[in-house]
């Protein structure tokens, strides 16, 4: 893969007094990589109540595509680690370099499905400058990763659980998003549709795909670790090194 340079915005929100005098041009550093994006977190802390740390001085760093799986006890802060990498909520402490454009995919799809058919829904996740034959391929194209390619005009009430699911990685996709963020997407499934939603992630992460991209996987079912590159635990508010899937799981159980 090719090396290429990324601009990427930096918080530093752990010394809001220095930031202030930080020229404009400071607040952003060059990185060469020869990834599709690089994603690092170094001693976040966020917390939903004053005085409580949900994330507690948490660092991350991922440098490869690839599938990326983490563990750990209810309320340890997965989810809510997921939320800060996309956006939805601000680091208070520490900084955040991101440099991909990320994808949130919750438990259950009926949380993020929105439009009557399955190609209006995906029409909402298109960027916005594309012209009709550009959004019909892109729709097209996500489908047929997915397996869905007959389904365009279905109505989306009709689809099976695991079909939705389907369709809402779909979106992700379509988006042309290259960093997936995965909230327990198989906890509602059977075993074929959890295994078939594990094998397109892990098909579309591979380095032999022309544009791999980056899953980050939350789980608690353990027997899915042995499909991931690598995985860590999340115990209060902080994750730990990586380890293979299969150490991880020796650690657990
Ligand atoms: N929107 C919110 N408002 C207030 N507190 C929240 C919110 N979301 C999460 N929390 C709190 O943050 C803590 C961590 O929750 P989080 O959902 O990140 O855990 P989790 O590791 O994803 O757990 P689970 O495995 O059960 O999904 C919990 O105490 C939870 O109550
Ligand atoms: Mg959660």
């Amino acid at each position: 893969m090719k090396k290429q340079q990324v601009l990427v915005e930096v918080d530093d929100l752990a010394f809001p007094w220095i930031n202030r005098f930080m020229k404009e041009s400071q607040k952003q550093v060059l990185l060469e990589t020869n990834q599709s994006g690089y994603l690092e977190l170094q001693n976040i802390s966020y917390g939903w109540k004053i005085g409580k740390k949900t994330l507690d001085q948490c660092n991350l760093s991922i440098s490869s595509p690839g599938l990326w799986m983490v563990v750990g006890s209810n309320g340890s802060g997965k989810s809510t680690l997921f939320r800060l990498i996309s956006g939805l909520i601000s680091p208070q402490e520490g900084r955040f370099i991101c440099s991909f454009q990320p994808a949130l995919m919750l438990q259950n799809p009926d949380h993020q499905l929105l439009l009557p058919s399955c190609s209006s829904d995906l029409l909402l996740s298109l960027p916005p400058d594309l012209d009709s034959s550009q959004r019909d391929e892109r729709i097209n194209s996500a489908l047929t990763q997915v397996g869905l390619e007959d389904m365009a005009d279905r109505p989306i009430h009709t689809l099976s659980g695991g079909q939705k699911q389907r369709l809402a990685l779909a979106g992700a996709l379509a988006s042309q998003a290259n960093l997936l963020l995965l909230d327990e997407p198989t906890a509602l499934l059977d075993p074929i549709s959890q295994r078939s939603i594990l094998e397109i992630v892990r098909k579309i992460t591979r380095k032999s795909d022309k544009a791999p991209i980056t899953a980050l996987w939350i789980t608690h079912r353990l027997e899915e670790l042995t499909f991931c590159d690598a995985a860590a635990i999340m115990e209060q508010g902080r994750l730990g090194q990586w380890f293979s899937g299969e150490e991880v799981m020796k650690k657990i159980i």
